[in-house]
């Protein structure tokens, strides 16, 4: 299957991607081996090219050697994006970064000396000789962002990797690490229900770098099935989806369903069809583990909504102020 294409600053990708962390054990609850290898090879199958992933998805690398093994014999007909220093090596220093889930921080590491051993171990993990679109997963809070970059250009040089990219930055820092590299993607949390923030999204519109936006469907709660998240779900630590929060939220966000029915689409399309409509270099990249769901999703990607359709669901989304911080940070 085929969809329609969009380029993350001249990398051609699928204008939807496909978001694998949901297909490592530890994020939404329990998942086998056959699950997951049946739901990517069904989004592949589907037209999404562009496979997104990190080092610090799962145990060991799950995440990434799930993929290398799906994409064994097809590697050509995809993209791999994938993320490093999100899982600080043994004997090196973890970095705070701070967030506004209820863990408070996460412990990084992008200090550029461990920057190639990072992406050998992603190659080894993916099975390739060469990661599309790498990312820092998080900016290093004590290591200026040029410094990461710097050691990522190497890899460029090198041939181990074909496009830079960032992830959770601010305007500032993309700035600088494009006067370093170019960056082909940035990669933000963007939804209805969580704004990217308009400096970043200005910022890689003048230097002519796609968006990536993570979690389009707001973890799962913009397609309308989520009233209820239990305790070994990492959207626990979200306090947007607290009971009395989620519930209150699912209250707020019914005309947006009413207005998805109207259209004849689901919630969870109108959502990824709305992020389409708001950018040309967006691309989002919905997670799932559920090949209907994945075919639901990536079909969103052909849905048209009308000048007079989008003024509506900006009308509706103004009157939808969610209960709860959503955000990571
Ligand atoms: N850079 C970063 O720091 C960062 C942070 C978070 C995420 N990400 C990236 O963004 C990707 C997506 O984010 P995400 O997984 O957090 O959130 P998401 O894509 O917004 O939502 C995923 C959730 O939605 C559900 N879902 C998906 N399609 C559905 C459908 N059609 N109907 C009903 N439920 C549906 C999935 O459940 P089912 O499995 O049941 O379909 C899953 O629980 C990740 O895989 C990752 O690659 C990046």
């Amino acid at each position: 299957m085929t969809l329609p294409t969009r380029s993350l600053g001249g990398l051609d990708v699928s204008a939807i991607g496909f978001g694998a962390m949901v297909l490592s054990p530890g994020m939404y609850g329990e998942i086998d081996d056959r699950t997951a290898a049946a739901a990517l090879n069904h989004a592949i199958d589907a037209g999404a090219t562009l496979i997104d992933s990190s080092d610090g998805y799962g145990a060991d690398g799950h995440n990434e050697k799930l993929i290398g093994e799906a994409v064994r014999g097809r590697r050509d007909e995809v993209v791999l994006a994938t993320k490093f220093g999100f899982r600080v090596p043994e004997g090196a220093e973890a970095h705070a970064f701070p967030v506004n889930y209820s863990f408070g921080e996460l412990a990084v590491n992008a200090e550029p000396r461990y920057v190639r051993g990072y992406a050998e171990q992603s190659l080894r993990n993916l099975g390739t000789d060469r990661i599309d679109l790498y990312y820092p997963h998080f900016p290093d809070p004590v290591v200026p962002i040029e410094d990461t970059v710097g050691a990522v250009a190497e890899l460029v040089e090198a041939g181990l990797v074909r496009h830079l990219g960032l992830s959770n930055v601010d305007a500032g820092q993309l700035r600088a690490a494009h006067a370093v590299h170019p960056v082909s993607a940035v990669q933000a949390q963007w939804s209805m229900w969580q704004p990217i923030d308009a400096d970043l999204l200005a910022t890689a519109r003048e230097l002519g770098v796609g968006v990536v936006a993570w979690s389009p469907l707001g973890s799962g709660f913009l397609t309308g099935k989520v009233s209820t998240v239990s305790a070994s779900d990492f959207r626990s630590n979200i306090p947007r989806f607290d009971a009395e929060k989620l519930a209150a939220n699912n209250d707020k966000y019914a005309p947006v369903r009413a207005l998805a029915a109207e259209i004849g689409v689901s919630p969870g399309q109108l959502a990824l069809a709305w992020l389409l409509h708001q950018d040309p270099a967006v691309v989002p990249i919905p997670g799932s583990r559920t090949p209907a769901h994945i075919t639901e999703n990536l079909e969103a990607a052909r849905i048209a909504l009308t000048g007079p359709t989008l003024a509506r669901i900006d009308d509706a989304l103004r009157e939808f102020a969610p209960a709860g911080e959503g955000s990571l940070r």
